[in-house]
């Protein structure tokens, strides 16, 4: 897992739910790698780059809690490290049992990403 930069600029506010996180520019997560994000909560996030577009979903798997960051990353799915729970980082669907991730939405501007969480 390579280190990547998850320094949080001056958070904003646009109402009282949404919090936009920049964290590092999109050129330094290559395609089929993923990237930590902590919170300021102390949550954290894996952040993919699948084929160019980015998906969050929380990093801790909902079985033992494992960091899915450290996963098998094959297209969009994931795989636990653990014990294989797969799951879809576009959406948070486990395709193993009935469970699901919360997702964060990843948008990029002028080559920086931001996450809403
Ligand atoms: S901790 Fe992820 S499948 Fe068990």
């Amino acid at each position: 897992m390579q280190p990547f930069n998850t320094k949080i600029d001056e958070p904003t506010r646009p109402d009282d739910t949404t919090e936009t996180l920049t964290f590092g520019g999109a050129a330094e997560l290559r395609p089929g790698a993923c990237a930590r994000l902590e919170l300021p909560d102390g949550n954290e996030l894996a952040v993919y780059n699948v084929g160019g577009e980015f998906y969050a979903p929380e990093n801790f798997c909902p079985h033992r809690g494992a960091p899915l960051a450290d996963g098998v990353l094959c297209g969009h799915i994931v795989e636990c490290g653990w014990h294989g729970w797969q799951f879809d980082v576009r959406t948070g669907e486990c395709l193993t049992v009935t469970e699901r991730l919360k997702t964060y939405k990843v948008r990029t501007e002028e080559g920086v990403l931001k996450v809403e969480v």
